[in-house]
């Protein structure tokens, strides 16, 4: 691999790049993501291998693993280039026909095309099914595009061009505005502005600086940061070296999961692509500007995504979370300047860069602005990675994008935030997409993962069991969090026993107060949320539950 030593380099590569890719060459794009494995996209990747080779195809037809597609449910998910035809739960099976039939026949195999449950009509193209109709899919759309192993694709879709713009067109104080006046807003869970959180690391007193990306995921439900970062690991990256150029850091984190072999392997192909190309490293792309990368992986508990948790790892020493007071951003890893964000939120630094604050500020509502993944599951017809832009209602995500509910079963709520989050009732589902709308009814945006709960629900129980995890994931250090969360998890369990007491909905109630106020971290003191919210809204579930 050349390196890059200015802008018309990169550009240059890029136009060889292209002018190696015949437009209308055809690629077969296999979903490589975690949820089509488990559905055995291997063996049809192998398949089409195999295939390929028996014909003497491999010049003329080409093939790429790509992460997520979204629409998991109905994996092994296959994506037909130029046509853009789409063919779900492919089997090995099916392989030798789609060649003969579709890659080099232009048919199209009825029987592999997604039906519309309702209407029983087939759709062929991708942008055909509702499920991707309905959606604004500027982040996740590239894992189409891309082999996550190859930087020449990404290339080849312009990546990185923001990251030359921002070196040379723009100094880091006018990155840093673009990013304010975007009002990029933090998509890990409390939705604090970027802008100002980089400004204050910026300024921050002290020559070192740290960033770091939060690839932790460890919300129960949410599973789109790893659909970003396996997929298109250098979207990511790219938006993390942008960030360090605004706040002035020359060493840069990524916290992320252990047990994801697959994460691993193509952040770590990313990092060594990037590096040989000179994107990353030091002297980047000829600007003199210098920045290097360590991946760190978590001990597999779920605090260690808490960002002072989290630092403290990376530091080599518990993930316990330090008082709020601190600000990380002024005092982080070794009580340097630190900033932290969200695998997401370094994802849109790219096209914010690009595109500009005002393309960016046109989607969304008044104060959550760009658009949101959303990880669907539960009980729901397509457990899927959703993108959608702010202000979608929750109705139109669960019905006109995920199917509705299996079983013709009704929808009792949707539960938003993982074991933080809140639940919302069926009656309140036009709420839009929105950090503040969410808040206000209890239910914070936390990631994004977004939990479909029918009619047989018991919201008592379901509340138990995340109460039960909280429990367990608490680091113990503080009492408000480790004894409240005990305490409010043994009421549960005497309700769900059919041995509720009276009196156990106030004390419920009371000890969500104390372990909000006096915890030292969020996860104590948003670990209250969902009892709180279940309480609000299924107040006659509790009841019920009490032996009077
Ligand atoms: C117990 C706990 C676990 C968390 N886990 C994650 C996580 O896995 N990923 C994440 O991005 N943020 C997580 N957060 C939120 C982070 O502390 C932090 O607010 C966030 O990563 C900041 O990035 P953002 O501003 O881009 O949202 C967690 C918070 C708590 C309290
Ligand atoms: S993992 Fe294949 S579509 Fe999500």
């Amino acid at each position: 691999m050349p390196r890059i030593n200015s802008p018309a380099e990169l550009e240059d590569l890029r136009k060889g790049i292209l002018s190696h890719k015949a437009p209308d060459k055809p690629c077969i794009a296999i979903c490589a993501g975690t949820n089509c494995l488990a559905l055995g996209n291997q063996e049809v990747i192998r398949a089409f291998k195999e295939e390929l080779k028996k014909q003497s195809l491999e010049d003329k037809v080409d093939i790429r693993a790509t992460g997520c597609h979204g629409l998991c449910e109905r994996g092994p998910n296959v994506l037909i280039y130029p046509q853009e035809v789409y063919y779900i739960e492919v089997s090995p099976e099916d392989v030798p026909e789609i060649i003969a039939e579709t890659v080099l026949g232009k048919k199209v195999i009825d029987r592999l095309l997604y039906t519309d449950p309702d209407t029983g009509e087939k759709a062929v193209h991708q942008s055909d099914i509702p499920f991707y109709k309905k959606q604004t899919r500027m982040i996740i759309n590239t894992n189409t595009m891309i082999d996550p192993k190859r930087i020449d694709d990404f290339l080849a879709i312009g990546g990185y061009s923001a990251l030359s713009k921002a070196l040379f067109e723009m100094t880091p104080e006018a990155v840093l505005d673009e990013i304010k006046k975007a009002n990029l807003r933090g998509r890990g869970g409390g939705g604090f502005p970027a802008g100002l959180k980089w400004e204050t690391a910026r300024n921050a007193p002290g020559d070192q600086k740290y960033v770091i990306i939060n690839g932790h995921e460890g919300e129960p439900g949410a599973f789109m940061d790893r659909a970003i970062f396996t997929g298109n690991p250098h979207n990511v990256l790219e938006g993390f070296i942008i960030g360090a150029y605004a706040i002035g850091a020359s060493q840069g984190f990524i916290y992320t999961r252990h047990d994801m072999p697959q994460l691993k392997e193509n952040i770590y192909t990313a990092l060594a692509q990037a590096e040989e190309y000179g994107l990353l490293g030091d002297n980047i792309l000829g600007s003199g500007f210098n920045f290097h990368i360590e991946v760190h992986f978590d001990v597999g508990i779920f605090v260690s995504g808490e960002s002072s948790a989290l630092m403290r790892s990376i530091e080599g020493k518990n993930p316990e979370p330090r008082p709020k007071y601190i600000r990380t951003s002024v005092s982080g890893i070794w009580d340097k300047p630190s900033n932290l964000n969200n695998v997401e939120t370094w994802a849109n630094v790219p096209q914010i860069i690009n595109k500009g604050h005002e393309w960016y500020t046109s989607i969304g509502t008044e104060r959550s602005k760009g658009t949101k993944l959303v990880s669907v599951s539960g009980h729901v017809n397509n457990t899927a990675v959703v993108e959608v832009p702010m202000g979608t209602t929750l109705r139109e995500i669960v019905f006109d994008i995920c199917g509705g509910l299996p079983n013709g079963k009704k929808l009792k709520a949707v539960h938003f935030g993982g074991a933080m989050g809140g639940s919302i009732p069926e009656n309140l589902l036009d709420t839009p997409l929105d950090f503040d709308a969410l808040s206000g009814l209890g239910a914070t945006m936390g990631a994004g993962g977004m939990l479909v709960l029918d009619e047989d629900t018991s919201m008592v129980e379901m509340t138990r069991t995340l109460l039960d995890f909280l429990s367990k994931e608490s680091c113990g250090k503080c009492v408000p969090c480790r004894e409240g969360v005990r305490q409010m998890l043994k009421v549960y369990n005497r309700l769900c026993e059919g041995k509720g007491k009276p009196g156990d909905i106030e004390l419920l109630e009371d000890l969500c107060d104390v372990s909000k106020k006096a915890s030292l971290c969020s996860l104590g003191r948003t670990a209250y949320s969902p009892v709180a919210s279940t309480l609000r809204f299924f107040r006659e579930e509790y009841e019920e539950k009490i032996v009077q």
